[in-house]
Formats: C-alpha cells, sequence, structure tokens
C-alpha cells in the first residue's frame, strides 16, 4: 500500500512539474537556432518511427512512373522549401525549424511507401504540410518517384525536366 501511495504521489508531482514547464513559458518556440541535441534528437527519433509504424500499417502506393507530373508538382511546391539541384529553398524555407532537408540526401534513407505517407500526411508541429486534400493520388504517388530520382541528378537535369514542361 505504501509503495502504490509514494507512486502515486510521484506520479502526480511529475505531473505538475510537467504543467509548470509548460506555464511558466520556459519552452523557446522561436524557429531560430537549432534545436539542442537531447530534443532534435526526441523530436526526430518520434518523428522516423511514427512514419515507418504508420506507412507500414497501410496499404503499398502503386509506384509511379509520371516522372513529369512528379517533377512539375514538385518545382511548383517542394522546391521552395526543400531546394532542387541548382536551387536554394526560398526565404521562407530557409526561416523554418526544423530544416527542411535536401531530399536528394535523404531519401535513400525511407521506402517509397513511407516518403507517400509523408506527403500525403505531412509531419505536424513541422513546416511539412499534408497534400492529401490538395492533391490527386495521382500526383502524389509521382512526386514520390520524382523525388526518389533526386540522387545524382545535376542542376542540368533539373533543368531539362523544366524546359520540357
Ligand atoms: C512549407 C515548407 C515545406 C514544403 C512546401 C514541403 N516540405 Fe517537405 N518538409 C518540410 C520540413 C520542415 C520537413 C522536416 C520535417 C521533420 O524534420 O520532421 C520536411 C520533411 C519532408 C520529408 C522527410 C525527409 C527526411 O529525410 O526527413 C519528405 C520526404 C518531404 N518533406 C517531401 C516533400 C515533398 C515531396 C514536398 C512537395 C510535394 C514537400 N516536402 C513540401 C517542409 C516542407
Amino acid at each position: 500500500m505504501k509503495f502504490i501511495a509514494g507512486f502515486i504521489v510521484a506520479l502526480v508531482a511529475l505531473a505538475i512539474a510537467g504543467f509548470a514547464v509548460v506555464y511558466s513559458g520556459v519552452v523557446n518556440v522561436a524557429a531560430r537556432g537549432p534545436d539542442s541535441a537531447p530534443v532534435a534528437w526526441l523530436l526526430t527519433t518520434a518523428m522516423q518511427r511514427s512514419v515507418a509504424r504508420r506507412a507500414a500499417a497501410e496499404p503499398q502506393p502503386a509506384p509511379s512512373t509520371d516522372l513529369k507530373l512528379g517533377f512539375r508538382f514538385y518545382n511548383e511546391t517542394c522546391v521552395y522549401c526543400h531546394g532542387g539541384p541548382g536551387k536554394d529553398p526560398v526565404d521562407f524555407g530557409k526561416g523554418l525549424i526544423p530544416e527542411p532537408p535536401y531530399l536528394a540526401d535523404t531519401v535513400a534513407g525511407w521506402t517509397g511507401a513511407e516518403l507517400y505517407w509523408i506527403v500525403k500526411n505531412g509531419v505536424r508541429m513541422t513546416g511539412m504540410p499534408s497534400f492529401a486534400d490538395s492533391h490527386k493520388d495521382e500526383e502524389l504517388r509521382a512526386v514520390v518517384a520524382f523525388i526518389q530520382k533526386l540522387p545524382g541528378m545535376t542542376p542540368e537535369q533539373y533543368a531539362e525536366y523544366e524546359k520540357a514542361q
């Protein structure tokens, strides 16, 4: 009994401490300067584990081969935050924390189903939007196919897609 009572008191004390931290305003919500290493680890790990779990639980998206459609979507939307070969992100993309990653460097670490899940659902509390309601499924699958071509793509090759539009 004593042990259980002590446990409950400890839990209540923790809850009060947690509330005090939130309510006092010490949590810095500014989108300037990097997250501290522990916070960055916590957020990145939570994001990666959440995406892996949820993408695995959903039906696999059919792979797309429509790179032209994927490019159009990428160049009209994603490039402003993520940049692309020969293209820097614009000011609002540079002003986000966490920083939108340069996808050519990171896509290989994700499966197609995970990339599709991210584009469809977005990432809460980051600048990454959900495109589920604004775009057709065909476009979501096409942009995944296009970003999977980004590693090794030269600025000239990117510009070729632009000219071919
Ligand atoms: C308004 C800015 C913004 C736009 C527009 C945007 N993104 Fe993102 N995206 C982000 C941010 C910020 C993250 C980082 C999220 C995180 O770290 O949890 C991100 C993360 C991602 C990731 C995960 C990458 C990784 O390695 O962690 C993928 C994939 C992605 N975005 C694809 C896209 C695609 C494709 C589009 C266009 C259809 C797009 N994004 C449009 C801001 C944006």
